[in-house]
């Protein structure tokens, strides 16, 4: 069996153990939870540590996103993650969560027995704790011209799509962008730089999909490259771990049948 053995600055070392929690008549909170976070501070130098928070459930909201912002708002104000809508729409709480890719903002805290492992995303540069580096992944998705693109001439009014045509986007439009497929695919750890992912292919194919775009010779022969799409071996970890329940393996199969129709 392979063996990997990761650089030696990368290794998680034991951290701090934060006090216990007491409640506002100094008694012990009676359902607690342990969250062993990863920090990670760059300016700091050193390893990245494992730290431990005890939380009191009792005033703490259901999901792992409500931990986290008590344990920033009242134990440890430097932990640093991101998040905006705290309903699973903007993306950007994206975390590996009890060894799986997904939203803290979705993920209950009940659904995880014994104490709670949070990382950020795997195989990105992090930039601090929970925020990982997101450069490479957002210039990803641009290089597949996320947007409309037509030859014929402005209609005067909007652009118009049968019901049935706008159905071929289901399944697709609903992507978010979070990057967990992506960074729990194992062809895209090995080859970030060059294969597009999960979710930049499932962008891709939606608007190849889409009946109103005249871009659509121009969209495959930028896609059709052994690395750009063919890394993808369809090993399933994207649709096991998309939190939108959405299926990216789906729409790399579909580019790929689109493909192999153009050439026959
Ligand atoms: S099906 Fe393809 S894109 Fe999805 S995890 Fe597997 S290799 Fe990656
Ligand atoms: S396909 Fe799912 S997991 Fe991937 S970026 Fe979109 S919403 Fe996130
Ligand atoms: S905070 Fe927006 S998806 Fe979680």
């Amino acid at each position: 069996m392979v063996q990997f053995t990761l650089p030696k600055g990368s290794q998680p070392q034991r951290g701090k153990s934060w006090p216990a929690p007491v409640t506002a008549n100094g008694k012990k909170p009676k359902r607690t939870k342990d969250f062993k976070v990863y920090r990670y501070d760059p300016d700091e130098g050193g390893n990245p540590r494992i730290d431990t928070y005890r939380v009191d459930l009792e005033s703490c909201g259901p999901m792992v996103l409500d931990a986290l912002i008590k344990i920033k708002n009242e134990i440890d104000p430097t932990l640093t993650f991101r998040r905006s809508c705290r309903e699973g729409v903007c993306g950007s709480c994206a975390m590996n969560i009890d060894g799986g890719n997904t939203l803290a903002c979705t993920k209950a805290i009940s659904d995880i027995s014994g104490s709670a492992s949070i990382y950020p995303l795997p195989h990105l540069h992090v930039v601090k704790d929970l925020v990982p580096d997101m450069t490479n992944f957002y210039a990803q998705y641009a290089s597949i011209q996320p947007y409309l693109q037509t030859k014929t001439a402005e209609p005067e009014r909007e652009w118009r799509q049968s019901p049935e045509d706008r159905s071929k986007l289901d399944g697709y439009y609903e992507c978010i962008l979070c990057a967990c497929c992506s960074t729990a695919c194992p062809s895209y750890w090995w080859n970030s730089e060059r294969y597009l992912g999960p979710a930049a292919l499932l962008q891709a194919w939606r608007w190849l999909a889409d009946s109103r775009d005249e871009a659509r010779g121009d969209r495959l022969d930028k896609l059709e490259d052994p690395f750009r799409l063919y890394r993808c071996h369809t090993i399933m970890n994207c649709a096991q771990t998309c939190p939108k329940g959405l299926n990216p393996a789906r729409a790399i199969g579909e580019i790929k049948q689109m493909l192999v129709k153009r050439s026959l």
